[in-house]
């Protein structure tokens, strides 16, 4: 009797485990098709079409993640730091300052962003969820971040909705790495 449970148990666990092992299958089969398609969004032939396209990516898919570090800043090399400047202070210098010595606003200081310890700027109050984050910020990190702040930090004081434009959050970023440069001579 007990024997024939066991058999029925096993057969049971059995197609669990065929189960699983399919649907991971299918996994491994659809991801591939997906990186493909990404790898082709983000080595451009032309800067226009690629962020029209990521742009367009994010709205269906509202994903997260999509893009490496190096991604990043092959778009980073096209980007306009002038550009990047003037979105700075019309859109972020009510509560952010970018200049040496830091000092912090209603956001902390923003001067030598790039590596530096997230919820780290010396004297600022963070939220919880700030100083909870760990990390530091590379430029993967700020993208995404500053894409969309309270889904990158769910919790964050910074009611700032985030930078809904490609081009414009490149050229941020493109900004950030130079007024760093700049701070740091
Ligand atoms: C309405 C005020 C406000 C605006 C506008 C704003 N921020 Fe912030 N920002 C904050 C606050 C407040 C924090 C601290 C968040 C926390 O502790 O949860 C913050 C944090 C940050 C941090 C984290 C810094 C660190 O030390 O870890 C970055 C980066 C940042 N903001 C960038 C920006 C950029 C870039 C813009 C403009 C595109 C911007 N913010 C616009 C208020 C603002």
């Amino acid at each position: 009797m007990s024997s024939e449970i066991n058999k029925l148990a096993c057969a049971v666990l059995t197609a669990f485990l065929v189960y699983l092992m399919s649907s991971f299958i299918r996994e491994l089969v659809y991801h591939p098709e997906k990186t493909k398609e990404i790898s082709y969004l983000v080595i451009p032939e032309k800067e226009e079409t690629n962020i029209k396209d990521i742009d367009k990516k994010k709205n269906e898919e509202k994903v997260q993640d999509l893009l490496s570090e190096s991604d990043i800043l092959k778009m980073i090399e096209l980007a306009d730091s002038e550009e990047g400047k003037k979105f700075a202070s019309k859109n972020c210098g009510a509560c952010h300052l970018f200049t040496m010595p830091p000092e912090n606003k209603i956001g902390p200081s923003l001067a030598l962003l790039l590596n530096r310890k997230i919820g780290g700027a010396e004297g600022y109050k963070y939220s919880k969820a700030f100083k909870e984050k760990g990390g530091i910020w590379s430029i993967k990190n700020l993208y995404y971040f500053l894409d969309n702040p309270k889904v990158w930090v769910p919790g964050t004081k910074m009611s700032y909705r985030g930078i809904k434009n490609s081009e414009d959050l490149i050229n941020i970023i493109k900004f950030f790495t130079i007024n760093d440069k700049r701070n740091k001579s």
